[in-house]
């Protein structure tokens, strides 16, 4: 690539990050924050892994800001580890409504009550790699620690080293259609109508989730949503070897060589669980019975990312799926829906994922091909992603077909495309 548009894009990023950082002092935590809001105009408070994918593009531009960015996430870490996935910092936070349904106390709210995918011990490693900064490491690691050690402990209720997620929310796909038969919603030709019943759905939901005070154990034995991920455990398994590798950095043997074992067995799960031999696919497992939900989305390739991940099943995912003209592979690939699926809206923003191109998914797309010796379509994917920003700026996600940038502007995450040019 022409070094003059990385330039570019790398300052407009900067740019961008600088704008979109909030920083103060909260009375409540007794601390003060410096974070990157996910995007000015919608979007005002940390979000979890918003804010981890912002220290990744950070860790090339600004080491000092990526740091305090993981310092300000992790500050809201509750003493049994949770960390909720949105924090309002500051004063007097103006809550949406939602915000109110998913967060404890209920009035005023300080952080939710639902997890995103855990994308934090990545994010550090990142972070630790390029600036070696042995006291961030050592400050951070523990609460890193804590906070995996919930999600096994709170979320794994079958004990079979796969996490639930309680809510759409809770996997950042908000709308994602493999979902839509576990809430019971039937998309119809409703158009706005569609989107208000999804909606209500979701609400309703959190309200269950709330009656239970998000008690993992209460609601996941209530099983109203009890979704065994494969986007959510694959960036699980890819985090505690990314968690390994900060213990093993700070000389834990022990912990790394647990927390590699932990990884495996993820990896291992995934395969024996999710892994359906006649698609070529993962799918997303619901309730205790563990139904798998049959709706091929960019979620369905995600173990591409992980290291040990079969030669075959990589290639499959890679040659049947991800590199299908007719699925995901249209002139600005990944769509998060196959353009196969009748519910893939690649032109609409009314519904999230259900058809557009993310750079978040690309990112860890990017980093899978490339882990699993697929340089040419890596490649293929960072240009189509560098092309994207070029053209329509940092977008929310833009359409796979025309490459119209779609919804928020200056969206933080889409600066992701600096980690994928150097
Ligand atoms: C949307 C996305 C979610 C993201 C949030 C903030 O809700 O679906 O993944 O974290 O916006 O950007």
């Amino acid at each position: 690539m022409e070094s003059k548009t990385r330039e570019r894009i790398r300052e407009a990023a900067r740019e961008m990050l600088g704008r979109n950082r909030r920083q103060g002092y909260d009375r409540h935590y007794r601390t003060s924050f410096s974070y990157t809001c996910p995007s000015p105009g919608r979007y005002h408070w940390q979000w979890f892994w918003d804010s981890c994918f912002a220290a990744v593009a950070l860790s090339h531009l600004d080491i000092e800001q990526a740091k305090a960015e993981l310092v300000s996430l992790v500050a809201p870490q509750q003493p049994d580890g949770f960390i909720g996935h949105v924090a309002y910092w500051g004063k007097k936070p103006f809550v949406e409504v939602w915000g109110h349904l998913q967060s404890r106390p209920l009035l005023r709210p300080r952080h939710t009550q639902l997890i995103q995918p855990p994308v934090l011990a990545q994010a550090a490693l990142q972070v630790f790699e390029r600036s070696l900064d042995k006291a961030f490491l050592m400050e951070l690691l523990p609460r890193i620690d804590r906070y995996y050690r919930w999600l096994g402990a709170h979320r794994d209720s079958d004990c079979d080293s796969l996490i639930s997620i309680i809510s759409p929310y809770e996997s950042g796909m908000d709308h994602k259609p493999a979902y839509d038969s576990v809430l019971g919603f039937k998309p119809g030709r409703a158009g706005r109508r569609d989107r208000v019943e999804l909606e209500l759905r979701n609400r309703l939901l959190d309200l269950s989730n709330l009656r239970r005070g998000f008690d993992s154990a209460r609601v996941l034995a209530r099983g109203r949503f009890d979704v065994e991920d494969v986007m959510v455990n694959s960036v699980y398994a890819q985090g505690m070897r990314s968690l390994a590798a900060l213990h093993r950095a700070a000389g834990h043997r022990r912990e790394a060589d647990a927390w590699e074992r932990e990884a495996e067995r993820t990896g291992a799960a995934l395969l024996s669980k999710c892994y359906d031999e006649s698609a070529g696919a993962f799918w997303d497992l619901a309730g205790a019975r563990e139904m798998p939900l049959r709706v091929l989305t960019v979620t369905a390739l995600f173990p591409l990312v992980l290291p040990d991940t079969p030669r075959e099943v990589v290639d499959r995912l890679v040659r049947d799926h991800l590199l299908s003209p007719r699925e995901f592979w249209p002139r600005y690939p990944a769509p998060s829906v196959a353009l196969s699926e009748p519910t893939c809206k690649p032109d609409s923003a009314r519904f999230l994922w259900r058809g557009p191109t993310w750079l978040n998914t690309n990112w860890f797309l990017f980093k899978g091909l490339r882990l699993h010796g697929y340089t040419e379509a890596a490649g293929a994917v960072r240009d189509a992603s560098i092309a994207l920003v070029e053209r329509e700026g940092f977008r929310e996600f833009y359409d796979p077909l025309t490459g119209r940038g779609m919804r928020s502007t200056e969206f933080t995450w889409s600066a992701l495309v600096v980690d994928m040019m150097e």
